[in-house]
């Protein structure tokens, strides 16, 4: 026995001295075919980047088409469409968001025509259409936003949006019962095949900051829009739960964690209590703060990329939203 040489039986270090044995023993792993591909969509001509979001564009109809065939030839199985609004048409009760003539039902028959293999999902929500940014019909009288009323336009934008062939509707406005709503609606229309993405657990976040600008239903005279009424308390793990259970009980066939990074207790809570899979958010403001680091020098961006979305895995997320899906999918140096 070497002199100085500690006497263990014991020594972890063996399975991580090369990368072949740190692959072997790999618990996690990461495949392109659980990234879901967050994409904007706007009326305009071209593809327009995001000031908060460097490297994320709003596309055009033809734009999102050239990127979407990319993304399927990389192996993306499934892009979620959001849209940006120009202010003339929203309006307070969000009506265009039930034009079948609109951008997103538009981009949804185009796609699902040209690209059928490639899995579409739409959000469900009113705030891109509000001019107050709310996810719902805002009431004056309550100075909140009625759930009710809420629930009956939804149910009716996801039953046009699965009518233009959306694979997945996915409620992101957090009002009770509108996953029980819009499946009672789904099946009575005749769309049984269409599923239910349900935003589960989405808590009131600063993270969402730069999706409001992608889309344009963002601070209000620079007041940051507040959605505590309905959206989840950072503060709460247990009523996250509820809720999973709840959209569980309603009919939905996926679950989601929205942010991802800062919540992986939630992921890992939910995922020992349900048998759906499960999905998480890695968000605008998660995506926007590794990429500003990077773009200072300040972290590696694309490790940092890599091993945020690993422990979201970890922590037991099966699908992940991420931003850094269409980089993942074009770059070699991000192999999985
Ligand atoms: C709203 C919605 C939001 C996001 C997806 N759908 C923002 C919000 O609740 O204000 C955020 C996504 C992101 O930040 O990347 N229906």
């Amino acid at each position: 026995m070497k002199e100085k040489q500690l006497d263990l039986l014991r020594r972890p270090r063996r399975l991580r001295a090369s990368s072949q044995i740190r692959s072997l023993v790999a618990e996690t792993k990461l495949d392109i075919a659980d990234l879901v591909c967050p994409l904007f969509v706007h009326e305009k001509e071209g593809k327009e980047e995001i000031g908060s979001m460097p490297g994320i564009f709003r596309y055009s109809l033809e734009n999102l088409l050239e990127e979407c065939s990319l993304l399927r030839e990389k192996g993306i199985n499934a892009v979620a469409l959001f849209p940006y609004v120009p202010r003339e048409k929203k309006d307070e009760s969000g009506s265009y968001a039930l034009d079948p003539g609109g951008i997103i039902p538009q981009a949804v028959e185009v796609l699902k025509k040209t690209i059928p293999d490639l899995l579409v999902i739409t959000d469900v929500a009113l705030d891109p259409y509000t001019l107050h940014g709310h996810d719902g019909i805002w009431n004056e009288k309550i100075k909140d936003v009625d759930n009710d009323a809420t629930v009956e336009v939804l149910v009716k934008m996801a039953v046009m949006l699965a009518q233009k062939g959306a694979d997945f509707v996915a409620p992101s406005d957090m009002m009770d019962g509108r996953v029980g709503a819009i499946r009672k609606a789904l099946d009575s229309e005749g769309l049984s095949k269409t599923s239910i993405l349900a935003y589960s657990a989405k808590f009131a976040s600063a993270f969402y900051g730069p999706f409001r600008d992608a889309v344009g239903s963002g601070r209000q005279k620079g007041i940051y829009l507040d959605k505590k009424t309905y959206q989840l308390n950072p503060a709460n793990s247990r009523e996250a739960c509820l809720e999973a259970l709840l959209d569980e009980k309603e009919g939905a066939d996926i679950l989601m964690v929205k942010p991802a990074g800062p919540y992986l207790d939630i992921i890992f809570q939910i995922r020992q209590k349900t048998l759906l899979p499960l999905a998480a958010y890695q968000v605008s403001g998660e995506y926007a703060s590794i990429v500003a680091a990077g773009l200072k020098g300040w972290i590696d961006p694309k490790k940092a990329a890599l091993e945020s979305l690993m422990a979201i895995k970890r922590a037991g997320a099966d699908i992940i939203l991420t931003y850094f899906a269409q980089s993942l999918a074009r770059d070699p140096f991000f192999n999985f």
